[in-house]
């Protein structure tokens, strides 16, 4: 049975900042999951607050928050074959350092916070994430 979804990639501002903004989506097209929308833009720390809240109680949220609204972004909504684990495959895993050959974090990541990508991780966190960045 065929499983399509929606999921938001955001391209954080380390990778922005050195230009793999093309080399990453040109891994998800070559993976079957084709780009809706994309949106560069500099969120605020406060932005940033809200959309990592689940990550509140969290020993590296500040550093998270000011990490994230740092500077530009690119947030992307992905579509395709179970988006939501397709993208976190690519992604590979949190820590660069532990990220399997040929993931996009393997690849660009610098270091566990600077880890160059975002994915959901839900269907039900990927709509209330693609509201974020994309609502009317
Ligand atoms: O991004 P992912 O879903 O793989 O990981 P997470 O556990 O949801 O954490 C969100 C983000 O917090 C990570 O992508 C890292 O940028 C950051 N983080 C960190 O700076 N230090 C940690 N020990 C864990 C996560
Ligand atoms: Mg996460």
């Amino acid at each position: 049975m065929s499983n399509k979804e929606q999921t938001l990639s955001i391209i954080k501002p380390d990778a922005v900042e050195r230009n793999l903004s093309e080399k990453i989506k040109s891994i998800f097209s070559k993976n079957n999951l084709s780009i809706l929308e994309t949106k560069k833009l500099h969120i605020s720390k406060e932005e940033a607050a809200e959309f990592y809240k689940v990550h509140q109680s969290k020993p590296f949220y500040d550093k998270l928050c000011n990490y994230l609204s740092s500077g530009p972004l690119e947030a992307i909504i992905l579509e395709g074959e179970n988006a939501i684990s397709k993208n976190r495959e690519l992604m590979g895993a949190t820590n660069p350092k532990d990220a399997k050959d040929g993931t996009i974090r393997k690849l660009y990541g610098i270091s566990i916070d600077k880890n160059s990508v975002h994915g959901s991780d839900s269907v039900e966190n990927a709509k209330v994430e693609i509201n974020f960045f994309f609502k009317a």
